[in-house]
């Protein structure tokens, strides 16, 4: 299945031009390895109007999948999570489940991370931790289940 994904990375410095965004390319290249078309990249910065408005366009321009990077975490401009509820039509545990749990697996670190998936208007969005390399392991254990879901965010008929 081909699926049109936008990439998001969340970072107030990032977004300032402190410091080069390492987690959007690194999100971008593990999709194009998937076969997956990223067709909209942006860097925000931690604030919650910009995160919303970023992940409504990118579905609007018909991304069944928005990746976030970045904001999942428990230092106070971490809002990753808090902008994705505010637009979302239901959240879907699992994924933030899985990642976590798997993650743990790696660094006890991850339990920090407050990642997510929901469904916002017509997109599957999952927000992955800002660290490069725990974005692309966080996108690895749930991949499995991102093509059907994507189907059902885009209103596709699906086999169950
Ligand atoms: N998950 C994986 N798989 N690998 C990691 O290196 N880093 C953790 C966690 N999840 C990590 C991970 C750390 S150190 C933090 S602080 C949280 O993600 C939140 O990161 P964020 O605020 O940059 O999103």
């Amino acid at each position: 299945m081909s699926i049109l994904v936008g990439v998001i990375t969340v970072s107030d410095r990032a977004s300032a031009g402190e410091y080069q965004d390492h987690g959007g390319p690194a999100v971008k290249k593990a999709c194009e390895e998937r076969n997956w078309q990223v067709v909209a990249e942006a860097v925000v910065p931690d604030d919650l109007d910009r995160i919303q408005t970023t992940i409504r366009a990118f579905s609007a321009q018909g991304c069944g999948l928005v990746l976030t990077t970045g904001g999942t975490g428990v230092a106070p401009r971490d809002v990753t999570p808090e902008a994705i509820r505010g637009i979302m039509r239901v959240e879907i545990p699992g994924f933030g489940e899985s990642m976590r749990m798997q993650s743990l697996a790696i660094t006890p670190n991850a339990i920090l991370s407050r990642s997510l998936a929901a469904l916002v208007d017509t997109s599957l969005v999952i927000a992955l931790p800002g660290k490069p390399s725990g974005a692309v392991e966080c996108l690895g254990f749930v991949e499995g289940a991102i093509p059907h879901t994507v189907k059902l965010a885009l209103g596709e008929p699906t086999s169950c």
